[in-house]
């Protein structure tokens, strides 16, 4: 069968757009709809055509496969032209969903009808893009202003009932969405009704605040480079309100060409692919069968275990949360009730939806509750004994076939799998705080982990709206190995002479959303100072982090304790420097015979980038991550890394490999072996290649 299918159904026309699995406008859908409109609008047996999809939905818009070749004719904005063009009604029939271009494709119709689970939008502004085929023109002629800008500049799609309220679409479905949607082409047909062209619409602008689009433009991020795309959606609405329909056409045009170059775009799309990439491992294919997940327990109700709940319970799984106190049960269960209680109150869900995810989870305080679960995670106290202890329990009672995960952040899980006489039933699931909210999930494959025990996990992420991530066994996995060299960079450049604001600032300034010892603060400083104590330490890693333990020594943990690294007004999460830390790091550094300078923005972004890069590329050599998108997805999604830098390792990529390790070597030689580039990252600069080429992400 042909990428569109064109039927007649007495004097209908019936265009089905069918390229599985999302009816992407590629190329040749492209033509195959323009061959459509072109014969069917010179048969004048046809009076009517509907367009509309095979499978799940009508479609998902752009091949982004395309993205990065040339142009490939014909344009879509053409292909859209000319159906809006045909001298007879079209009308679109919507279900699943229709994004980018294929609503794009909808806009270009003359009339609408969805289903009622449709949902549409133009989410171009997340890949760095704004939409380039009239949907920046014919939105705001359909919705008006201020929707439209909602929608574009958000990206995020609306349901069908709020499409038909805002005027979108004309009709839903009751029966079959083809079915109605060739009815409804029939009584157009009897009624003699017209082309209803949206480009033949003027923008509806009574009421319209004159402010609206600088109110729009102030509302968006910090950054300039974070804005290039929302800002260009803006103009392009813009250009709707004050110039005829095709010269807004030839503008939008102009402002996508130049997203399309922008390096913000590319970053975004290495992002969305390396996304989809994280969720392929090479040696376990689609013949491994994931194993049922219905019920889950999760151990301990303190911080992570109450989000880890929080996230299954939003999924509508049912959640069995032990802990080993009343106290803490009823503290935790009170805790979670509270983030349901003020998520309804501030509508990000209805009341009734807050109180049947809270009606999911079953506290108790019998480790036996868990025996009939099909995974258990834990998400006790960060103690290898305890941990042991409960693993053994754990498999004195779980079902047979129970996927038993840990939490850890920082032990061997394959300590903890050997606790059990089924070490092929455990691996890590390291979520991050707050659990229900961050995206962030690193699947942790043990020695001995079960093939299908990882492909569940890793399917179960997304069930749970999570973006998971695998990394082998080591002492903080992926995120927090690099995290570690890059906190601990914060503190050398601290005892050199940059005060924590300067590093902080010059971090924020380049993008990401917080600096080390502002994160620090939040995390609780106190969290890696156990961690500390609990180890070895080289004679290095005692010198630089003497500050760090020293303040943590006053019991100044950070936020929660209203001082760590800076100071907080009571009440208050703005961090205020903080003289006395500034002397205590002068006076170590005096200590220590380190002389002290200022140091500037660049120096101090370029060495904390180089050692998350480089812990990345020491990551790959070990085999520990699987790709270096992987780690940007880690970094992305766990860490605030904006999604316009693509990543460290896409970072390090857009230097150039060959510069970094020039950079790097200068470095090695004023500070030692930390900056001596990794095997992996040394070899690509030689070969003159890059961390991330377009193959690896597609996960080919
Ligand atoms: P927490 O101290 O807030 O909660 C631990 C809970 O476990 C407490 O409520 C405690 O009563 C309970 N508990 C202790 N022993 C128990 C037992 N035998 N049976 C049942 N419940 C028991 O700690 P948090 O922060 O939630 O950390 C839990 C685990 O998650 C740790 O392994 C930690 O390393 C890991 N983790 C923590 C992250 C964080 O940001 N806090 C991030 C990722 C992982």
């Amino acid at each position: 069968m042909a990428v569109v299918d064109v039927k007649r159904r007495g004097d209908i026309a019936l265009v089905t757009l069918d390229h599985p699995p999302v009816n992407a406008l590629s190329q040749a859908v492209r033509s195959g709809l323009e061959d459509a409109v072109k014969t069917l609008g010179a048969d004048p047996a046809v009076k009517a055509v509907v367009i509309t999809g095979a499978g799940r939905c009508f479609s998902a818009g752009a091949d982004i496969t395309e993205f990065g070749g040339g142009p490939r004719k014909p344009p879509l904005y053409q292909v859209i032209h000319d159906i809006e063009a045909l001298q007879k009604p079209v009308v679109a029939a919507m279900h699943g969903t229709s994004l980018g271009g294929g609503f794009e494709v909808a806009l270009g119709c003359h009339y609408r009808i969805a289903d009622t689970k449709a949902k549409m939008g133009l989410p171009e502004v997340k890949i760095g893009l704004i939409p380039g085929a009239g949907g920046t023109q014919r939105l705001p002629r359909a919705i008006g202003v201020t929707a439209a800008l909602d929608m574009i500049v958000s990206g995020n799609p609306i349901d069908a009932e709020t499409a038909r309220r805002a005027g979108l679409v004309d009709r839903i479905a009751k029966g079959d969405l083809v079915e109605d949607a060739l009815a409804y082409a029939r009584e157009l047909v009897a009624s003699g009704a017209k082309p209803r062209r949206l480009s033949e619409k003027p923008v509806p602008m009574a009421g319209v605040a004159q402010d609206v689009f600088e109110k729009k433009r102030s509302s968006l991020g910090r950054h300039p480079s974070g804005k290039v795309a929302p800002n260009a959606c803006i103009d392009a609405v813009e250009a709707a309100t004050k110039l005829p329909f095709m010269d807004g056409m030839k503008h939008e045009l102009e402002l996508f060409m130049r997203c399309y170059a922008s390096p913000e775009a590319r970053a975004l799309w290495h992002v969305f692919f390396a996304e989809r990439a994280a969720a392929v491992i090479p040696d376990i294919g689609n013949d491994v069968k994931a194993r049922k997940i219905e019920t889950v327990g999760v151990l301990g109700a303190g911080t992570m275990g109450q989000g880890i709940a929080m996230s299954f319970a939003n999924a509508g799984f049912p959640v069995t949360i032990v802990e080993n106190a009343q106290e803490a049960l009823d503290r935790g269960i009170a805790k979670m009730r509270e983030t349901y209680e003020s998520a309804a109150a501030r509508g990000r869900m209805t009341p009734d939806e807050a109180k049947a995810r809270f009606a999911r989870l079953a506290p108790s305080l019998s480790l036996t509750d868990l025996k009939d679960k099909d995974l258990v995670i834990e998400a006790v106290f960060e103690n290898m004994k305890i941990k042991k202890e409960i693993f053994g329990k754990l498999d004195a009672l779980a079902k047979k076939g129970a996927i038993l995960a840990t939490n850890t952040s920082t032990l061997d899980v394959d300590e903890i799998a050997l606790a059990t006489t089924r070490p092929g039933d455990v691996l890590g699931m390291h979520f991050f705080s707050p659990a229900n909210i961050m995206r962030l999930l690193e699947v942790v494959r043990g020695a001995k982990s079960e093939k299908d025990v990882i492909a569940t996990a890793m399917s179960l992420a997304k069930r749970i709206g999570k973006v998971a991530v695998l990394a082998g066994v080591c002492d903080g996995f992926i995120g927090n190995r690099m995290v570690a060299a890059y906190g601990a960079e914060a503190q050398a450049l601290a005892l050199e002479g940059a005060t924590p604001s300067q590093v902080d600032k010059a971090v924020t300034d380049w993008g990401l959303a917080m600096g080390p010892f502002a994160m620090s603060d939040l995390a609780g400083i106190d969290v890696g100072w156990r961690i500390r104590q609990e180890r070895p330490l080289t004679n290095e890693q005692k010198m630089r982090y003497a500050v760090n333990d020293k303040i943590a020594e006053l019991g100044r943990f950070g936020q929660k304790t209203g001082r760590g690294f800076y100071f907080y007004a009571k009440g208050e999460r703005t961090p205020k420097p903080d003289p006395e830390v500034e002397a205590m790091y002068a006076e170590e550094a005096k200590r220590q015979g380190i002389a002290r300078r200022a140091i500037g923005p660049e120096e101090i972004v370029e060495r904390l980038l180089f050692q998350l890069a480089n812990t990345g590329a020491q990551l790959l050599d070990e085999g520990i991550a699987l790709r270096a998108s992987d780690i940007d997805t880690v970094y992305v999604n766990g860490y605030g890394f904006p999604a316009w830098r693509g990543g460290p390792m896409w970072s390090v990529d857009e230097i150039g490999l060959k510069t970094a390790v020039d950079k790097m070597q200068a470095y090695e030689k004023m500070h030692g072996p930390r900056f001596t580039p990794a095997k992996l990252l040394a070899r690509l600069a030689r070969e003159g290649k890059r961390f991330n080429d377009r193959k690896s992400n597609e996960g080919k």
